[in-house]
């Protein structure tokens, strides 16, 4: 295991299309260790591959809208089937540290996807978790938060309320 480093918002890999995995070889796993490894050390609760420099459509997030006992889940080939409802809240990224936004997002999802063993998973989402996964799933897209993000502001230092944690 160990860390790689995290690409921040002016690098022009961040706003490319990441490719899908054509086969979950040692390559995708250790690229998952890694990415499990470097969002923990940013204290992020999610991390796309395009973050660390890899342009294929894999993230990891720790969800459980809780954070004492959050899973951290990995998704290979995501996609987003259904979305409903609407929310907004705070959300920061490991690529663009010291700043937060407030974006809307869908309250609940559902999504189809990989898991490390390659067998397909469909799950709903819903509240902080549905943030979260709609977030890494732009990453794939090449879009980050700030795009979408009405008032985009510094973080305050030391201070980090619920729904402020990098994603
Ligand atoms: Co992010």
């Amino acid at each position: 295991m160990a860390l790689r480093n995290i690409l921040k918002e002016d690098d022009p890999t961040l706003r490319k299309r990441s490719r899908e995995v054509p086969e979950i070889n040692e390559r995708i796993l250790i690229l998952l260790d890694d990415m499990k490894d470097t969002m923990r050390e940013g204290a992020g609760v999610g991390l796309a591959a395009p973050q660390v420099g890899v342009l294929r459509r894999v993230f990891i997030a720790s969800l459980g809208n809780d954070q004492e006992e959050s899973e951290l889940k990995e998704f290979i080939d995501p996609e987003i089937i259904e979305a409903e409802g609407e929310q907004e809240g705070d959300e920061g990224c490991l690529s663009v540290p010291g700043y937060v936004g407030t974006v809307k997002r869908p309250e609940r999802i559902r999504i189809k996807y990989k898991d490390r063993q390659g067998d397909e998973k469909v799950e709903d989402f819903t509240d902080f978790d549905a943030v979260i996964v709609c977030h890494e799933f732009d990453h794939l897209e090449g879009v980050l938060y700030t795009d979408k993000a009405e008032d985009i502001r510094e973080a305050v230092a030391g201070v980090q309320d619920e729904g402020e944690t990098d994603i």
